[in-house]
């Protein structure tokens, strides 16, 4: 339904015309206004600066006249630094490659269009790709830049994209937060000084999403968001005559890439969104697009879990864990993830073992063997922890390989945790990540592992790469991450992999190629995680959402709240517990056969149905109200969220979206017609309780 519109100006600069609601036939080369208020450098040469300061440009270079935020810079080898593009030739391919070593999207019905940019001056071939794949709304854009020079270039910023907007009132979207308190929707009026989201971890982080958004006070809303797990940048800005321009890539503050001759470079691939939906349109649109492009088996089994982190933390052994998992199998939990502190000397604290991927003998004195054979005759299958960036000095692999992590000579390291980071850049150690992690899944008969990164990047030095290829050490380190993950993936075709990184901070659509579901936060307090799940589902399937039921008092807010509060604060995403179920009260343990049996009925349309967020906490403050719904509109829920209670309230309604008008749905006891629900509302439920919780199913009444 949408429109992408490029021309040449001047008969040789790329310029971004139009993106919006499609159109069928028209010439909008009109909408460039070139004649009108901007002089054109082969009419009027002395005036080139301004024509570059005014041209909405598909791939901004600066230097030469545009002020505003450039996406290409680079230093050639006789130090000059401002390229300038040209349109050289352009085809169309009948295809969608993947992008070499970064995850990307794919589908058999994908087109697409390259463009071929060249610099004479400085030997360079840039070319920019835009595929659209005939089921999605939307535009994916990466690029390849290669030297064809004969010598060196240093790429300094290689964003992914670039989009010009038109001038009009609206407002930015950027996600922020931290940990514990992941994925939080910031909205700010648009206007000079701009918006400027961005990450220098080395990974989104808790709060740096590689997402931005501009909606318009019309509704309609344009996003770009970042198929790349490191640090990224993105800028909304607005120029002198009030136009906009918004940019997503690499962040250049920590990226440097040294390019050879012949060489090619290859950005991370961004997915642009237009919607005259707003929120609601986008979020649908990413779903959809994420689950059918991006994730590579969506419909991979996802086994309901337990996992034993806030059940012992460090302190278990064997007898522990099974008598865990003796009761979890009773009440028909299907998998046991066994998280950090199972390897090496078996550590008891953060500080020990990371690295050596063995397992204890001293908490498992049996091996992943004994104990994935003990769990296999419960019914359970095994899941484990794993760190692989890390390395602690008190380990084995630290003693033996001291020069492969990543340090600056002569200066005491700042950790994090008490771990260091391994050089991911050197293929050693990927290599011995590689076999050691197979040794573990071939040895325990791992099903599910859990990747996590509990630290991210300082001291980028590494022992490994020549003094000019520095720069490079933050990309190279997700380059790093995504071979170990493809490998593992290639070698261990069943793994299921969740992602995970201190809770939510690296819960990216990079990630979610390799792992179709991410460990969200850590915070699994009811109130704290309709927040975190609401910003989260805004760009995200529900399915993609690692989500556990959790102890009461809850161990990070110190807040009660009830078991069916809980599970249904974990049920719409990728559903586990997280307690100790042995000192479950009887009454809640007799629960969670109900809450796994309903899981299984919804998780079909959990997985695959439309969602809409219909009353938002963050805007109200007490309730939340989002709806699931088949794409035939003939099933779905409601879950109805209540953090306080309103004395002297009534029942409200809420209008539901995405049913059929002239259909009549069973819901809550009563029948109801489609029209009416989405119209005029369906009444939410009045109770007097604080964390109050309901599911409230609608079906369509069959046809006779
Ligand atoms: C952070 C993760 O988010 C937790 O779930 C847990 O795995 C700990 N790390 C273990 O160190």
């Amino acid at each position: 339904e949408t429109s992408y519109c490029m021309m040449t100006a001047d008969g040789a600069y790329l310029a971004h015309v139009y993106y919006g609601q499609r159109i069928r036939h028209s010439d909008l080369t009109y909408l460039l206004r070139l004649h009108d208020d901007i002089l054109v450098p082969s009419e009027c040469p002395e005036e080139k600066t301004g024509f570059f300061d005014k041209l909405p440009q598909e791939y901004p270079t600066n230097g030469r006249g545009d002020y505003r935020e450039p996406c290409l810079a680079l230093r050639g080898a006789s130090g000059q630094i401002f390229p300038e593009l040209t349109l050289k030739e352009w085809t169309i391919r009948e295809e969608k490659r993947p992008l070499p070593g970064l995850p990307s999207t794919y589908g058999d019905h994908g087109q697409t269009l390259e463009l071929a940019l060249e610099d004479a001056v400085f030997g360079l071939a840039v070319t920019l790709c835009y595929t659209v794949y005939d089921d999605a709304d939307v535009v994916i854009r990466s690029l390849r830049i290669r030297n064809e020079a004969d010598a060196p270039l240093f790429l300094t910023r290689v964003l992914s994209a670039c989009l010009e907007l038109p001038d009009g009132s609206g407002q930015t979207l950027t996600f922020g937060g931290a940990w514990a308190r992941e994925h939080i929707p910031v909205w700010r009026e648009a206007g000079y000084g701009g918006t400027v989201s961005e990450s220098l971890r080395g990974a989104p982080g808790h709060g740096g999403q590689p997402f931005i958004g501009f909606r318009y006070d019309n509704g309609s809303i344009y996003a770009m968001h970042l198929i790349y797990s490191g640090g990224n940048l993105a800028k909304h800005q607005q120029d002198e005559v009030a136009d906009y321009r918004m940019v997503l890539g690499i962040h250049p503050e920590t990226f440097e890439w040294k390019l050879e001759p012949g060489e090619c470079f290859y950005a991370p691939e961004a997915v642009l969104v237009y919607s005259p939906e707003g929120t609601s349109g986008m979020t649908r649109i990413l779903h959809d697009f994420y689950r059918s492009h991006l994730i590579r088996d969506v419909k991979k089994p996802r086994p309901i879990l337990i996992n034993n982190w806030e059940a012992t933390y460090f302190d278990f052994d064997e007898e522990r864990i099974l008598s865990i998992a003796r009761e979890a199998a009773k009440l028909g939990v299907e998998l046991f993830v066994l998280d950090d502190g199972w390897f090496g000397e078996g550590r008891m604290e953060p500080s020990g073992d990371l690295g050596d991927w063995t397992a204890s003998e001293r908490k498992l004195p049996r091996g992943l063997k004994g104990l994935s054979e003990a769990l296999l005759k419960l019914g359970l299958q095994l899941g484990l922890w794993f760190e692989p960036e890390m390395v602690s000095k008190d380990s084995k692999l630290f003693r033996t390989h001291p020069d492969w992590v990543l340090h600056q000579e002569s200066r005491t390291p700042a950790l994090c945790r008490d771990q260091w980071m391994l050089d991911l850049s050197n293929p050693d150690v990927l290599d011995y990540l590689f076999s050691g992690i197979a040794a573990a899944v071939r040895e325990g008969h791992v099903r599910y592992l859990k990747w996590d990164m509990n630290r991210t990047i300082t001291d980028a030095g590494s022992s490994y790469l020549p003094p000019d290829r520095q720069g490079e050490i933050f990309h190279r380190h997700v380059l790093g991450v995504y071979e170990l993950q493809e490998r593992l993936l290639h070698a261990f075709p069943e793994l299921l992999i969740e992602n995970c990184a201190s809770g939510g901070a690296r819960f990216d659509p990079g990630m979610l190629y390799y792992s179709p579901q991410i460990w969200c936060s850590d915070d699994m307090d009811v109130v704290e995680r309709m927040k975190i799940h609401e910003g989260t589902a805004m760009l995200y399937p529900l399915s993609a959402i690692g989500a556990h039921v959790a102890k009461s008092p809850n161990d990070i807010s110190g807040r009660y709240a009830s078991f069916e509060a809980r599970g249904i604060s974990a049920m719409f995403g990728s559903f586990g517990y997280e307690l100790d179920i042995t000192a479950l009260p009887e009454e809640e343990r007799k629960m969670i056969p109900g809450q796994i049996a309903r899981y299984k009925e919804l998780r079909e349309l959990i997985r695959e149905g439309d969602y809409y967020n219909l009353l938002s906490l963050a805007e109200n403050g007490r309730v939340q109200v989002y709806e699931v719904v088949s794409k035939d509109g003939a099933d779905g829920f409601l879950v109805f969220q209540q953090v306080l209670s309103q004395p002297n309230g009534r029942r409200m309604p809420v209008c539901l979206r995405g049913l059929l008008p002239e259909r009549s749905y069973i819901l809550g006891g009563g029948q109801y017609f489609g029209e009416a629900l989405m119209k005029a509302g369906c009444l939410m439920p009045y109770v007097r309780q604080d964390f109050y919780a309901e599911i409230i199913e609608f079906h369509a009444v069959p046809l006779t």
